[in-house]
């Protein structure tokens, strides 16, 4: 079967889908016209789409022959920034944009569905899409409420995969580990608890901010002095607030912050030293502190198996150079490792920036993946679920 010729023309209409999707941006757990969009081009392929959750949709391909179930997933939101990639389809949506190639992985997913449509007889076991809502969610996200739908049942999902754009490799490759792709993101609040008091009379008080300081210095501890050093962790507070007036101790500051991590363990470790170590603190100085620690997406960690297809996929595609074996993975999160945890699967990175182009990061309002990557997708994809249900 000549794969290439027909991925080129299919390739118009998935560019098309992208350039729509990439009009109308909608935040996390406001997809409607996006799984309005993705509804209606399923039935025009063919396939049945089903509502998951308000607005995620899942069809499922029967293949010509009984066989094993494989999931592919893209997710569909967009984030509250202004676009200003200067683009002829840039966002018609005041302050919202896909900044994160989002509208990419839905049109890449639809493609890969109209293709392998198109061979369904040459197909033993079943493709199911899933189409999920609010990855930018985080703690919460769209990937968990659809597994608790079921979207993995009925029939059993054997083996699930995805992609997602890679701004910092070029198009034309792509980038998949063994193993962990994506940290765990967790969110981090601590309150430290003081007493007001005259700012010339500080020992009238206690004061939250010199007690905060001190906190904050002691949990630099906790990734430099309790973490092995050979395991990733990254703590970052990004907001610190207290205080009512120059002259007046503060009674109370709140922290708030990021926790990465790649590994179960050091996730609960790190936890539970950010609680002692400020608890431990602050009693220490005379004031009290409230941490409070909330999971977010878990590590994204690629199974052996899913790694192999879509190695193999994306040799067979881009030659053995076009596809890199990344020396580590990223601190970056994805909701998509709530599928792994629950079926063996991997993530990918599509390589979407133009050659001798300057890399434009992920969530920049410059962000645009160069138009050739979605090609590059649909046959990786379309390839993967050849090679593993034939
Ligand atoms: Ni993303």
């Amino acid at each position: 079967m000549d794969l290439k010729n027909k991925i080129t023309t299919i390739m118009p209409r998935v560019h098309d889908l992208r350039w729509q999707i990439h009009r109308y941006p909608e935040l996390s757990l406001k997809e409607e016209q996006t799984a309005a969009l993705v509804e209606r081009e399923l039935i025009e392929i063919g396939l049945v789409p089903q509502l998951v959750t308000n607005t995620g949709v899942t069809a499922l391909l029967e293949g010509g022959r009984p066989g094993k179930t494989i999931a592919l997933r893209a997710d569909m939101d967009a984030l509250p920034l202004p676009e200003e990639t200067g683009c002829l389809h840039s966002s018609k949506v005041a302050g919202v944009m896909h900044a994160c190639g989002h509208d990419v992985h839905t049109a890449v997913l639809l493609g890969v569905a109209r293709l392998l449509a198109s061979f369904r007889e040459r197909i033993s076991g079943n493709v199911k899409f899933i189409f999920q809502p609010a990855e930018e969610n985080n703690p919460t996200g769209g990937a968990k409420p659809m597994i608790e739908a079921g979207v993995l049942n009925d029939p059993k999902v054997d083996l699930i995969l995805a992609l997602h754009v890679w701004p910092e490799l070029p198009v034309g490759s792509i980038g998949v580990r063994d193993g962990a792709m994506m940290a765990a993101s967790d969110r981090v609040f601590v309150k430290v608890l003081g007493k007001s008091s005259h700012g010339s009379a500080p020992h009238q008080g206690i004061d939250a901010i010199a007690v905060s300081a001190q906190v904050i210095s002691a949990l630099q501890t906790v990734v430099s002095r309790n973490v092995s050093p050979l395991e990733a962790a990254v703590l970052t507070f990004g907001t610190v607030r207290g205080g009512h007036r120059y002259n007046i101790i503060a009674n109370q500051v709140e922290l708030e912050g990021t926790c990465r991590t790649l590994n179960p363990a050091v996730r609960r470790l790190v936890e539970t030293r950010i609680d002692q170590v400020a608890s431990q603190v602050a009693v220490g100085l005379g004031a009290e502190s409230e941490v409070r620690y909330v999971h977010g997406y878990p590590a994204l960690i690629n199974s052996a198996e899913g790694f192999t297809v879509l190695k193999q996929a994306g040799e067979e595609t881009l030659g053995k150079d076009g596809v890199v074996i990344p020396q580590y993975p990223a601190m970056g999160a994805e909701d998509f490792a709530f599928f792994v945890e629950k079926v063996p699967g991997a993530l990918f990175w599509l390589g979407c920036t133009k050659l001798n182009a300057p890399m434009v990061p992920l969530h920049s309002p410059e962000f645009l993946p160069a138009e050739e990557c979605l090609a590059v997708g649909v046959e990786v994809l379309s390839r993967a679920v050849f090679n593993y249900l034939t």
